[in-house]
């Protein structure tokens, strides 16, 4: 049935959502903080001691490997007088975290072990690094800040049964680029959840999948997502619609026929593919910027062979992520006019009215918090 204008009709969230610096430090709190956010790889801290960084909400976090194998993740504050003790984006720590102001040194395991001339009447056990929460999914590294999460699992619900079969641990990262976006985050979750911009601003991936094919699952409270099927004898997204590299092992005929596109709140966007994973991660810097990292992961039977071949995958998404996040900019720039009013949503955009609708539903939870 046709929608009338005599029908409430869902629409796109007010301005404030995407322009107001308040609303956003809320945004981070809410979503950035007390959520489990996806913060990279197991297999970007391969050895004990090696380690990345990660920045959110101004905080900036460690995330390494101890002596016993196990993932650890801090506050990049030294316990002394506060100091952030490592800059490098990444790197190897030699057994021990040393603060390079006075040499307050930590172990892989967060507890202190050595502080240069401190008073003989301070406990250690009383100065650890301060501890953020890890804990990986299938290969993918998600983080806490909240002192007492709940667990990874309640908020990936049925994810990990349903991906099961790309067996995504197993898979090896070819490529990361990383994007500065002028954008707000949510735009660009808004832009990766639906397809209706796919013929106008995608003409190389609309040769190769029918936006119109798109299966979208019931939304949940932690993701939405759905699938796309090819066409015209396109297997795989790529420049040609190729495949030039075997299917995953594991996935059977229907997972071989379709890309699988999920968003994962607030920060994790996969793409799994017939024969590789890209994963998005967004990384909010202000109200109307976002750095995004993007990466593709393939399986390691496959990069090892003479003729192995990433770029059509590559170069097929880099273009196409530089069309979306282009835009997004657009899109950030026109909602902060004047005159701007939030717009109709179609049928073929129930996703993000649903992200949407998650965002409002959070920003109510917390104000009852508030109140009570
Ligand atoms: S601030 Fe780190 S050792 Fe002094
Ligand atoms: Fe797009």
């Amino acid at each position: 049935m046709p929608i009338s204008d005599t029908q409430p009709v869902a629409t796109t969230l007010p301005a404030r959502y995407y322009t107001d610096p308040d609303l956003f430090r809320d945004e981070l709190e809410r979503f950035y903080c007390k959520t489990w956010i996806c913060a990279g790889r197991a297999n970007q801290v391969p050895m004990p001691g090696d380690y990345f960084l990660r920045e959110v909400a101004g905080e900036s976090i460690i995330i390494t490997r101890d002596g016993s194998d196990v993932l650890q993740s801090f506050f990049n504050v030294c316990r002394h007088r506060g100091t952030r003790i490592c800059a490098g984006s990444e790197g190897h720590f030699a057994g021990r975290i040393q603060c390079g102001y006075h040499g307050w040194t930590y172990g892989l395991d967060g507890k202190l072990i050595g502080a240069p001339h401190a008073q003989e009447s301070i406990c250690r056990e009383n100065y650890p690094l301060n501890r953020v929460h890890a804990a990986v999914w299938d290969g993918h590294i998600f983080i806490n800040l909240s002192p007492e999460p709940t667990p990874l699992a309640c908020q990936l619900e049925d994810l990990p049964k349903m991906f099961l079969h790309w067996n995504m641990a197993g898979l090896r990262m070819h490529r990361r680029i990383q994007y500065e976006v002028k954008a707000n985050w949510k735009l660009i979750m808004l832009n990766y959840n639906e397809c209706l911009h796919c013929p106008i601003l995608h003409p190389a991936l609309s040769a190769i999948t029918d936006y119109l094919s798109g299966e979208n699952a019931e939304p949940h409270r932690g993701y939405i997502g759905g699938t796309m099927k090819f066409q015209g004898g396109a297997k795989t997204m790529s420049k040609d619609g190729k495949l030039r590299r075997d299917y995953l092992p594991g996935l059977n005929a229907h997972e071989r026929s379709r890309v699988y596109y999920y968003a994962v709140f607030p920060n994790l966007l996969l793409s799994l593919h017939p024969d590789y994973v890209m994963t998005h991660t967004l990384w909010p810097r202000a109200v109307d910027r976002t750095d995004v990292i993007c990466e593709w992961h393939f399986h390691p039977d496959e990069m090892v062979k003479a003729n192995f071949e990433a770029d059509d995958a590559v170069e097929f998404w880099d273009i196409t992520n530089r069309e979306d996040w282009a835009i997004s900019e657009l899109s950030q720039a026109g909602i902060k006019s004047r005159v701007h009013k939030p717009g109709p949503y179609s049928r073929c955009e129930s996703l993000p009215h649903a992200f949407d609708q998650m965002v409002l539903d959070r920003e109510n939870q917390e104000r009852k918090k508030q109140v009570r």
